[in-house]
C-alpha cells in the first residue's frame, strides 16, 4: 500500500513524525512525502525534519505566500500533478492549513480516497480560514481520525457516516511522549536564553485574526510586557507577526519588554515548557503542548478547538481580546495554575491506530 502524505506548515511537520516512523517500521506501507512549501524559512521547516528525523520529501514545491485563494490554488494544481505520477492508494493530510485542503481537495477530485488526521475539531467561527479548511476537508474524506470525543460528536453532527470516524487520539501526544519518555532530549535553550531557573512566561502569537488588526495586535503585545513586569516572557516570534509589528510603534514598544527570539525547533520549545510558570498563545498546539507538560495556559482567542483543556481548568479563554481581559486571564492562571488531571488526547499511541485501521484496507 502507498499512502502519499501531505505536508507543508510548521505543526504538520511536527505530526507527521510519529505516523512516519510507525510507516517505517511496517512492511508493505509505503509513504511519499509532499512539502507544498507553505512554511520555507529553514526555523519554520527543515529544522522540524533534521530535529526529528522526518524524511526529505520526494515532493518539495516553493507555494507559500499570497492570499489564501492564491496560494491553495497553486498547491492544489502542484499537487494534483503528484498524485497523477505517484498514483498512491490514500492521500493523508493533517490538521487544517492551506495545504490540507489542497491535498484533500486534489485527491477527491481524482478519487483517491483521502485520510485525514485530526479530523473534526471545530470553532465554530468561519472567519478563521482553519476553520472553512478543516470542514471542507472532513466532508472529503474516507477515513477521518478523530483526537477527541468533543470531535466525533461534531462530526455526527454534520452527518458524516460513524462508519468513517476513528477515535484514536492525538499524533502531537505521540510525539511530545518523545521528550517526556526521555529527558535526554532536553536543550540548552533555558540557559541560552538566561531563564534557567527563573520563573518565566512562553508565548507565541501568529493567528490571522490577532495580527492583521494592528490595535488588537497591540493590545496583546502590551498584555505580554505587563506580565513581563512580573517574570520573563519569551516570545519566538512567527514571521507573520514579526513583518507586521515591524514600523508599528505601539508593537515595537511592548516587545523591548519580551524576550523575543527566532522560531524554535521542537525539542528547543518542549524544553522551555517542561520549566515555563505559564504558556499564553494563539496556536492549537502549544494549548495542547502545555498540558502535556502540565503548564496552565490562556488561549489569546474568542474561542478554542481543545475545549476539554478549559473543561479540566488547564486553559482559559480571556473574556475579551483586550489588554486588561488578557491580564485578567493571567492572573487567574497564576493564581490557580493547576486543573484536574484527565487524559483527553489518548496514550500516546495515535499513529499506531491510525496505521491499523489504514494497514486493514
Ligand atoms: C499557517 C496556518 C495555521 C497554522 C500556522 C502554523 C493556514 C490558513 N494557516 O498560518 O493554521 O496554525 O500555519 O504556523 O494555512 N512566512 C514566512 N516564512 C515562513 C512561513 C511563513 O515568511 O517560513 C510568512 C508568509 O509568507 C506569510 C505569513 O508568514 O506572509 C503567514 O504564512 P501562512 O502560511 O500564510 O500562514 P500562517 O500564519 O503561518
Amino acid at each position: 500500500m502507498k499512502i502519499l502524505t501531505v505536508i507543508g506548515a510548521r505543526p504538520q511537520f511536527i505530526k507527521a513524525i510519529a505516523l512516519s516512523h510507525a510507516i517505517g517500521a511496517r512492511s508493505g506501507v509505503t509513504e511519499v512525502l509532499l512539502h507544498t512549501g507553505q512554511h520555507y524559512d529553514d526555523n519554520m521547516s527543515d529544522i522540524f525534519f533534521r530535529d526529528l528525523g522526518l524524511a526529505a520529501p520526494k515532493y518539495r514545491f516553493n507555494l507559500g505566500g499570497g492570499l489564501h485563494g492564491d496560494m491553495t490554488g497553486r498547491q492544489l494544481a502542484a499537487i494534483e500533478g503528484a498524485l497523477i505520477e505517484e498514483k498512491p492508494d490514500i492521500c493523508l493530510v493533517y490538521g487544517d492549513t492551506n495545504s490540507t485542503l489542497a491535498g484533500s481537495l486534489a485527491a477527491a477530485k481524482l478519487h483517491i480516497p483521502v485520510a485525514h488526521v485530526e479530523a473534526g475539531l471545530r470553532s465554530f467561527n468561519r472567519r478563521m480560514p482553519e476553520e472553512i479548511n478543516r470542514v471542507v476537508t472532513d466532508h472529503v474524506s474516507t477515513w477521518l481520525f478523530a483526537p477527541t470525543e468533543t470531535a466525533v460528536r461534531n462530526l455526527a453532527a454534520e452527518g458524516v457516516g460513524s462508519e468513517k470516524v476513528h477515535l484514536v487520539g492525538d499524533v502531537m501526544y505521540d510525539v511530545t511522549r518523545l521528550v517526556i519518555d526521555d529527558p535526554a532530549r532536553r536543550t540548552d535553550i533555558a540557559k541560552r536564553l538566561g531563564v534557567d531557573g527563573a520563573a518565566y512566561a512562553v508565548a507565541t502569537i501568529h493567528r490571522q485574526e490577532n495580527t492583521d488588526d494592528p490595535e488588537r495586535l497591540a493590545q496583546i503585545l502590551e498584555a505580554l510586557a505587563d506580565l513581563a513586569d512580573r517574570m520573563a516572557v519569551v516570545l519566538p516570534l512567527h514571521p507573520r507577526t514579526r513583518k507586521i509589528t515591524e514600523g508599528h510603534i505601539r508593537a515595537e514598544k511592548a516587545l523591548e519588554k519580551l524576550l523575543c527570539t527566532e522560531p524554535v525547533g521542537f525539542f528547543d520549545m518542549a524544553t522551555l515548557l517542561t520549566g515555563a510558570a505559564l504558556a499564553v498563545t494563539d496556536s492549537g498546539g502549544l494549548q495542547k503542548e502545555a498540558f502535556f507538560h502540565r503548564v496552565p495556559c490562556v488561549t489569546v482567542r474568542d474561542e478554542t478547538e481543545w475545549v476539554e483543556l478549559l473543561e479540566l481548568g488547564w486553559n482559559r479563554l480571556p473574556a475579551a481580546l483586550g489588554r486588561a481581559a488578557i491580564g485578567d486571564a493571567i492572573d487567574a492562571a497564576l493564581a490557580s495554575p493547576r486543573g484536574e488531571e484527565g487524559a483527553p488526547y489518548g496514550d500516546g499511541s495515535a499513529a499506531k491506530a491510525i496505521l491499523t485501521v489504514l494497514a486493514s484496507i
